[in-house]
């Protein structure tokens, strides 16, 4: 199984960011540390701070040949339509994970315009959202 680890923008900046709400760990770090961990799925990862960019990902994650994305599009969850179009758009199922507990933050944070697409969605566990992602895969 391929999947595909997608992260929109300023996360990657983690580590050094909000520490106290997004943990103080790079997400190159943990990406090996879930390589590891999955080694019977095959992990491809793709950060951009920019929406095209995260819109052209999801566009040829099928033809490259990926199964699913487990996709963390931060703040553009809350304000992308066309994010959330393509979501709606392509075949490949898709996963939405937060960090934080999305519900749990301010109002504007409680609004997705992924969710409605997404196959599922994993907020508020830290890091360790990626791997119920992965896991919920297996
Ligand atoms: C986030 C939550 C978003 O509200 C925020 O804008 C982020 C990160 C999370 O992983 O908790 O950038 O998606």
């Amino acid at each position: 199984m391929k999947i595909l680890i997608l992260n929109g923008p300023n996360l990657n900046l983690l580590g050094t960011r909000e520490p106290e709400i997004y943990g103080s760990k790079t997400f190159e770090e943990y990406f090996s540390q879930l390589q590891f961990q999955f080694q019977k799925m095959e992990l491809g990862y793709f950060q951009s701070n920019s929406e095209g960019d995260l819109i052209d990902k999801l566009h040829s994650s099928k033809e490259e040949g990926f199964d699913a994305v487990v996709f963390n599009a931060g703040a553009y969850t809350h304000t992308s339509i066309a994010i959330g179009d393509a979501v709606a758009g392509i075949s490949t199922p898709v996963i939405e994970v937060h960090i934080s507990n999305v519900m749990n933050r301010e109002e504007f944070r409680h609004v997705s315009y992924i969710s409605k697409h997404a196959v599922g969605v994993i907020s508020g566990f830290g890091l360790k959202s990626y791997e119920l992602a992965l896991n919920s895969l297996h």
